[in-house]
């Protein structure tokens, strides 16, 4: 039975269509919820559209709504996907090393509370970093801490704005988030990549 994958978002979902593409008819894991916090996040738009199962949060802080609804879907896998909310410390619990978060930047650096979207990209470029990335980090209760499954890792181009490092770090969050995902289905749980799946481009 193909692993039950619940995606969590707050905005456009370019990774969500990215693992909707990825899995398919007949992959090992099938996307059967998408959870937001926000009623007017896009990707919402874009499941309803594949007819994937969407619910809002009407209390993100609430972990008996969270409980409620990954139980009904049965998931087996939850997948943040630009959520920009803290996931309540008793779902944490209840699915210890079963969630799993992408990151713009390579972990542990720019990362944490307030290190989200354009912000993170800035923060690359003001550092002098030569190189950036995506990374897919287990969940815990702190923002952006869980250990490492796998990066991929993008150049850092002598003159780039924060829109051109975030387009190349999104395209590498579209390949390194399906194949994490990919991996945990064939593996019943999450797991580190092998380093070869590392593919910078
Ligand atoms: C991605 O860069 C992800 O790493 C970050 O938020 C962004 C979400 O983009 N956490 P999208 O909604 O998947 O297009």
């Amino acid at each position: 039975m193909p692993l039950r994958v619940a995606v969590c978002i707050s905005g456009r979902g370019s990774n969500l269509t990215a693992l909707l593409d990825a899995l398919d008819t007949g992959a090992p894991a099938r996307v059967v919820l998408v959870l937001s916090d926000r009623p007017d996040a896009g990707g919402l738009a874009l499941a309803r559209g594949r007819g994937v199962a969407t619910h809002v949060l009407a209390d993100y802080a609430s972990a008996a709504e969270w409980l409620g609804v990954l139980e009904s879907a049965s998931a087996g896998l939850i997948v943040l996907a630009g959520f920009l909310r803290l996931v309540p410390a008793p779902v944490v619990a209840r699915y210890r090393n079963r969630i799993i978060n992408v990151h713009p930047a390579l972990l542990p650096a720019f990362g944490g509370p307030g290190m989200y979207g354009m912000r993170v990209h800035r923060a690359v470029l003001a550092s002098g970093a030569r190189e950036s990335g995506a990374t897919v980090h287990l969940v815990d209760e702190v923002y952006d801490r869980g250990p490492i499954l796998a990066q991929a890792r993008v150049p850092v181009e002598a003159d780039d704005s924060p829109e051109r490092l975030a387009a190349r770090v999104l395209e590498a969050e579209h390949r390194l988030l399906p194949a994490v995902v990919l991996a945990a289905a064939d593996a019943g749980h999450p797991v580190p990549l092998p380093s070869a799946l590392e593919l910078s481009r």
